[in-house]
């Protein structure tokens, strides 16, 4: 087992790591882009194929990434590149840790611009704007916030600043209790809303159109965003599930953490799909509406539930607190980076980090209105721009072919001694499935997923 301890400190405890891995899995991934990918892909297919890759793909290559950061103890550049030297293997694996902070950032652009929506919904729910509102309405009032860019300045504005802050101060203070309130706050909240949505008549088929899958309504497109999602939603392929396990007690049984962590996030996602999807159906709205979806549904529930302002701002306001959970996460990779490499005090890290973030978030936030064009990608019409194509590059590409960089360097370059020591000791059944599912089975269905996407399978 890893004796050494890492520079940037250390988690009191393993439950602290399960936390934080929470913190950073549950986010807008769960509840804002989940239910809108699921809706543009036809539901039950489009589900079925994600629950596969977060169980065949998702699960192991966590246990890989959190496996490299704690027996690596450095920032995932420099534990891979320390692993490799130890290995004998090739000096370019850092860059693996290279092209994942670079996903890390860009995909932090465009989460803080939603991010910035969810600000906003909270000022609009608790100004009591949402009361009675009808479907059309509350599509209006979503329009009018994103194709405005100078409200939506602020709001990313905001939302950066924040998130640069609670980075420059250490990931952990704080954290931990944040979290112990936060994600039960947020599974008793989208219960009251399923709730709601029980009498409404539409919950059948709610869970006829999220569960019974139809293969005829996916494209290729579709299962490469499945299988992307499920990257995006555990938090995998930027080094942050490195980062947070380089901060792990030696000791905690590592696949039981991420077992945990795995369970809580679907959970949520799955209760997200089933608060917003009877509100598409009984309003008569597109499930294809995209990632305006949950923003133009659930202000309808709130505008009908007795309290529903109070339970829609409290709704919006932990939207943002666990968006920023995870916004942190995207940006500790870059930070803890230039800490170890560059040597700068992190609240400098932290600054510039924030800063370049903050940049190129412009770009997604122009996105909605007056850069916003259409495109054809595998079989299904983008109407976002360079938003959609940022997702797109990341989600789909960057992710998972970092994941399979990690497999590959888990299942092929690290010595299969240094793996038993680190996940306990022994070379017991949970060892030997998931060795054989990372050497080859994870391999095989990521590859295959790419194949497929260009057409050659
Ligand atoms: N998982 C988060 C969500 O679902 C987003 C996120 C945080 C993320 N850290 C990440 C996505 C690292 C990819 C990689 O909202």
């Amino acid at each position: 087992m890893s004796k050494s301890a890492p520079i940037h400190g250390q988690w009191s405890s393993p439950m602290v790591f399960v936390l934080a891995s929470i913190g950073s899995a549950v986010g807008l991934g769960n509840l804002w882009k989940f239910p809108y990918l699921a809706g543009e892909n036809g539901g039950g297919a489009f589900v079925l194929i994600y629950l596969l890759c977060i169980a065949v793909v998702g699960i192991p290559i966590m246990v890989s990434e959190v496996l490299i950061g704690r027996r690596g103890r450095l920032s995932p550049i420099n534990s891979l590149a320390l692993l490799a030297k130890q290995a004998g293997g090739s000096r370019l694996w850092r860059l693996v840790g290279g092209s994942g902070i670079a996903a890390g950032l860009i995909i932090l652009s465009f989460y803080s611009v939603m991010g910035g929506w969810a600000l906003a919904y909270v000022v609009r729910t608790a100004s009591g704007l949402f009361s009675g509102v009808t479907a059309k309405g509350a599509l209006s009032i979503f329009n009018y916030l994103v194709t405005d860019p100078e409200r939506l300045l602020a709001w990313h504005t905001l939302f950066m600043l924040v998130t640069t802050l609670v980075v420059a101060r250490g990931v952990r203070s704080g954290l931990e209790q944040a979290v112990r309130v936060l994600v039960p706050a947020l599974f008793i909240l989208l219960l009251v809303v399923v709730s709601y949505n029980l009498n409404s008549g539409y919950f059948m088929q709610s869970l006829h159109f999220l569960f019974f899958p139809d293969f005829q309504d996916i494209t290729a497109g579709g299962v490469l965003q499945a299988m992307g999602h499920a990257f995006f939603t555990l938090s995998l392929g930027v080094g942050a599930m490195m980062v947070y396990g380089s901060y792990l007690p030696s000791g905690a049984s590592i696949p039981r953490l991420v077992l945990a962590v795995t369970l809580v996030d679907t959970l949520i996602a799955m209760l997200a799909g089933l608060a917003i999807f009877p509100l598409v159906f009984a309003n008569g709205l597109e499930p294809t509406s995209g990632p305006g979806l949950i923003f133009t549904t659930l202000p309808i529930a709130f505008g009908h539930l007795p309290g529903g302002a109070y339970v829609g701002t409290l709704f919006f306001l932990l939207l943002v607190l666990v968006a920023l959970t995870s916004a942190i996460s995207l940006m500790e990779p870059m930070v803890a980076w230039l800490v170890e490499s560059l040597k700068l005090p992190r609240s400098r890290s932290a600054a510039l980090s924030g800063f370049l973030v903050w940049l190129l978030g412009l770009v997604s936030l122009m996105s909605f209105s007056r850069w916003a064009f259409e495109f054809q990608f595998a079989g299904q019409l983008k109407h976002d721009g360079w938003f959609d194509i940022l997702d797109i590059l990341t989600s789909a590409i960057m992710l998972p072919a970092g994941g399979l960089a990690v497999v590959i360097f888990v299942g092929w370059v690290m010595p299969k001694q240094s793996l038993i020591e680190e996940l306990g000791g022994r070379a017991g059944i949970t060892f030997r499935i998931w060795y054989v599912t990372i050497r080859y089975l994870t391999p095989a269905a990521v590859s295959a997923v790419f194949l497929y996407m260009m057409g050659v399978i």
